[in-house]
């Protein structure tokens, strides 16, 4: 149970740890109430919840990142709480970074774009195939790729798919002036792979081993499966572009 939240649901591990750490601080403040004169203050209680959250998070087997997160989640509603902004804003703050990462619950790929020279590299890597070669990026995001492919490859037939609402909405307007390029709101489990030659896609480490095994079945003998960074666990790459970035991006080529 705790392994499967760990690996599939870190964000509710993260909830449990939040939770148990204000269950531990409230029984805390009314011992200490009871015991003896001492009344820590709103931000004390604050920075002991998020001390203590952090440390459960980590016990309970998050990873090194959700330390801060859960550090300074309490201590941060209340910095926001005492602006004195209108409730409204958060609930409207809450739905903007729904619609925009639908996908990081549930599949746990959140919104982040492929960079300019990951862009630029991916299209010379595509140089000799086919002027009209047909491509899908599986979680095409603000559309980015697919814009830089349309304008390099005109007679290239270019689709994205997409299911975050506000980030699908975006791409879809973007691509609009491209008559070679399609966005559709569709789940990539969804999309058929054998009718394009090549595959792209920048999801996360979550996903990869299940997409290997559908590009496997679906896509056809020739076409090309580029992941941008994210690696199959056990399935070597047949092509590596370094793109020496701030992230130390990598383009990993498999050849179906
Ligand atoms: C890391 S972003 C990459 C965006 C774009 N491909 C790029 O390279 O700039 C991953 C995108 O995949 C989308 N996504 C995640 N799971 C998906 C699914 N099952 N079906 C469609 N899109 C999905 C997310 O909403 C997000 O926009």
């Amino acid at each position: 149970m705790l392994d499967t939240l760990r690996c599939r649901y870190p964000a509710v591990l993260a909830l449990l740890a939040q939770l148990l750490a204000l269950a531990a601080l409230a029984v805390a403040v009314l011992a200490a109430a009871r015991l003896g004169e001492w009344r820590p203050s709103l931000w004390q209680a604050a920075l002991g919840q998020g001390g203590l959250a952090a440390a459960l998070g980590h016990w309970l087997g998050l990873r090194r990142w959700w330390l801060p997160l859960n550090l300074a989640f309490v201590p941060g509603l209340l910095a926001l709480q005492s602006r004195e902004w209108p409730a409204w804003w958060f609930l409207a703050a809450f739905l903007l970074l729904l619609l925009l990462n639908w996908n990081s619950f549930r599949e746990r790929v959140p919104l982040y774009l492929s960079g300019a020279r990951t862009r630029q590299r991916l299209s010379e890597r595509l140089v000799g195939l086919p002027a009209d070669f047909r491509f899908v990026d599986l979680g095409c995001g603000l559309g980015s790729a697919l814009v830089q492919l349309a304008r390099d490859y005109p007679r290239a037939r270019l689709v994205g798919v997409e299911t975050a609402p506000l980030v699908f909405l975006f791409a879809w307007l973007r691509c609009l002036p491209y008559r070679n390029c399609r966005v559709r709101y569709r789940s990539l489990w969804d999309e058929p792979l054998g009718g394009y030659d090549v595959v792209y896609c920048f999801l996360s480490p979550a996903p990869m081993a299940e997409l290997w095994t559908k590009a496997r079945c679906e896509m056809r003998p020739g076409s090309l499966l580029i992941s941008n960074s994210f690696e199959i666990p056990d399935v070597a790459p047949d092509e590596v572009i370094e793109l020496t970035d701030w992230r130390a991006s990598r383009l990993l080529l498999w050849h179906l």
